[in-house]
């Protein structure tokens, strides 16, 4: 049987480049397509490094049609997934159109090529932000989403109802969203990770940034929330663990295994950890001494947020399986080896 292919949009990126690394390895030809609004080549030298050969690397644009066109036309792409898209919860609050222009046309684009070619399969990024504070934890699928607190967190949800919508009107397009928790971590060989431009938003890759000494104090955003220390409640999936969540999804479209034309699925661990739990295991872990401390709470965080996995463990035969331990090694590690390398 021949190979299949997999367009990976923002594949240069923190999540594109580990599932670039996943696919390969478990057979797929993988394209990615990346214009570096907010990246380097860093991530996909990694992934060539730890693959021993250089996936077909597209510099463009997913807002220029004409390129994504080109691009369906050149290869023979029988499932994409697209991550190429601005994450930044607070400037998509002061820069809305930024964020609805580049995140709504690029996925846009990518279903109407897809149509134009007769169909395709399309994975979708989502976030666990669409279910904003949820009234019962942990999460399932059929929780019903809340209005988003941020342009960020609205195009999610758009894009979900723009793949859903799609799906329902054109025949041979399928879809499957995956709303991701907390992804954290690094690759176990620390060739690819997360690299934030400036001031990380993020809570590991500040924790990280102390600890090297790029940056002076971690600030905890509030310790007096309804929680058992006071401090949020999240679900820290580990990239790795996240990547292999879409080699499933991948394979279950591919091989016709969808149960519905377009399906949603919590890419999570089930377990809720709290800032403070984070923070003392990265320290124990690592036998580091991180200098933080309690500031006000940060405006917009939800208190409380976990997944309930057991849909993608039960259809897709997903379940996250590294230890938050060595997620936070790993993430350690990768945080040396950038600063080795500057
Ligand atoms: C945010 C976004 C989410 C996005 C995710 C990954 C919202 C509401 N959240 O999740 O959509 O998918 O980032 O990009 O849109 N914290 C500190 N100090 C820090 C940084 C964070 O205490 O310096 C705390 C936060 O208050 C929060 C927790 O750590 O309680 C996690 O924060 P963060 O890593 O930014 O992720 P989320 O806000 O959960």
């Amino acid at each position: 049987m021949s190979k299949k292919t997999v367009l990976v949009s923002g594949g240069a990126g923190f999540i594109g480049s580990h599932v670039t690394v996943e696919l390969s390895q478990a057979g797929y030809d993988v394209v990615i397509a990346d214009n570096f609004s907010n990246c380097d080549e860093t991530n996909y030298k990694g992934v060539c490094r730890i693959l021993g050969f250089e996936p077909p690397l597209i510099p463009m644009d997913f807002c220029d049609k004409a390129a994504v066109y080109a691009l369906f036309e050149k290869y023979p792409i029988d499932a994409v997934i697209h991550f190429a898209a601005f994450k930044a919860v607070g400037e998509s609050v002061s820069e809305p159109l930024k964020y609805y222009r580049n995140n709504l046309l690029s996925f846009l684009n990518i279903l109407d090529a897809a149509k134009h070619k007769g169909g395709c399969n399309v994975l979708f990024s989502s976030s666990a932000t669409v279910y904003g504070e949820a009234e019962t934890l942990p999460v399932t699928e059929q929780t019903p989403r809340q209005p988003a607190t941020s342009p960020y967190g609205n195009t999610k949800t758009m894009c979900e109802d723009i793949l859903r919508d799609s799906v329902r009107a054109y025949p041979g397009i399928f879809g499957i969203a995956l709303r991701y928790f907390n992804p954290i971590g690094a690759h176990p060989t620390a060739l690819i990770g997360e690299l934030p431009r400036g001031v990380p938003n993020n809570l590991v890759p500040f924790i990280t940034q102390t600890a090297i000494g790029k940056r002076e104090c971690l600030s905890v955003f509030g310790n007096d929330y309804p929680t058992p220390d006071g401090t949020c409640l999240r679900d820290f999936i580990d990239i790795v663990d996240l990547a292999k969540a879409h080699v499933s999804a991948v394979g279950r479209m591919l091989d016709g295994r969808m149960k519905q034309g377009y399906e949603i699925f919590n890419v999570g661990t089930g377990r809720p950890v709290s800032v403070m739990e984070l923070i003392n295991t990265f320290e124990r872990v690592n036998g580091v001494k991180l200098n933080w401390k309690f500031a006000p709470r940060r405006p917009g965080d939800v208190v409380s947020i976990w997944a309930d996995p057991s849909l993608a463990e039960r259809e897709l035969g997903w379940k996250a399986v590294r230890s938050l331990d060595d997620t936070l090694k790993a993430a350690w590690e990768w945080e040396k080896y950038i600063a080795d390398k500057a």
